[in-house]
């Protein structure tokens, strides 16, 4: 297949209304995306991607109104935190109450994880297509996401036949995931709304271990082909290939870069894990398998 780039957002609709799988820039990192209502579209989504069978898909909605045809079913905190943070980098996990979204898209949970992509281009599609877009992040399973078209040429060439280009990704790392339970606001993934500013809207619980509730979170990822090293400390006498003040809007630019230098170690200063830190901390030792070295 003939992977191309271009901005044609009436192409991209065309191509998902058909059942094919289309590159798109969000405001967090490009996503692949399908029909979320088209099973056969999902699937592809997962080959392209190399993804394993049990790790669920965000679906991407214009607003709440799309939400509400999708049988989900939004509590008063969930209407209350999108009401905030919506178009932008929150994703909620909701129940489903219909069999409307395929079971492809939530790998059979009774849940299913929304959001609106803060990122013209994207609401633009979305609102053409006028169906939802289930879409991850658009790179092979495991390695860096895409913040740039070329990042996910890099990993989709000859896989795809569209990708959307809206420029630099704005913000750089993967929204925050939440699961409302009762009052309390379990963030599985964090992100750049960051517990600091959900916390004006209930308890905030950290929840991103791996645990049963996000099963993303199990699976290597985020890594490059070097080997990451997270420090405690500072990074500049390491040498070689360092990243001492790592940015959300840079780390997996950067990574990328490096690899395609021929890093064979990238040694990675980790931030203090607070405000959008967090987010960035969650990612490296990710990428670093979990192993942090300690430097005085
Ligand atoms: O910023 C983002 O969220 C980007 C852009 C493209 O929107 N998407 C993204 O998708 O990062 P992905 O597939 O790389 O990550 C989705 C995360 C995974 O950790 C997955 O386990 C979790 O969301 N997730 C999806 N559906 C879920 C569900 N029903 N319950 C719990 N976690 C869910
Ligand atoms: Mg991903």
């Amino acid at each position: 297949m003939n992977t191309i780039i271009n901005t044609d957002i009436t192409q991209a609709a065309r191509l998902l209304a058909a059942g094919e799988i289309v590159a798109i820039p969000t405001e967090t990192v490009y996503g692949l995306a399908a029909n979320a209502l088209n099973p056969a579209a999902i699937n592809k989504i997962f080959e392209a991607k190399g993804r394993p069978r049990d790790n669920p898909l965000i679906v991407h909605v214009s607003d709440m109104e799309m939400v509400h045809g999708l049988g989900l079913e939004v509590s008063g905190l969930a209407e209350k935190l999108t009401k905030k943070f919506w178009a932008g980098s929150l994703t909620i996990v909701l129940k489903k109450i219909k069999d409307i979204i395929p079971a492809e898209v939530s790998c059979r949970l009774d849940t299913v994880a929304v959001r609106t992509p803060a990122h013209p281009v994207a609401m633009e599609l979305i609102k053409i297509c006028g169906f939802p877009l289930a879409a991850p992040s658009a790179n092979i399973s495991g390695s860096p996401s895409p913040t740039r078209a070329e990042h996910v040429m890099a990993d989709m060439n000859g896989k795809i036949p569209l990708i959307l280009d809206g420029g630099r990704c704005d913000v750089g790392v993967e929204s925050t995931v939440v699961m409302l339970d009762g009052d309390k606001i379990r963030v599985l993934r964090p992100g750049a709304v960051t517990p600091e500013m959900l916390a004006k809207f209930g308890e905030v619980v950290i929840d991103d271990n791996g645990s049963l509730h996000s099963p993303g979170t199990r699976h290597k990822h985020y890594s490059p082909r070097a080997e990451v090293i997270a420090v405690e400390g500072d990074v500049t006498g390491m040498g070689g290939y360092i990243i001492n003040d790592p940015s959300p809007q840079t780390l997996y630019a950067m990574l990328r870069e490096f690899d395609e230098a021929g890093a064979e170690k990238i040694f990675i200063r980790l931030p203090r894990p607070d405000g959008i830190g967090l987010a960035l901390y969650n990612r490296i030792v990710r990428a670093a398998e979990f192993k942090i070295i300690k430097v005085e």
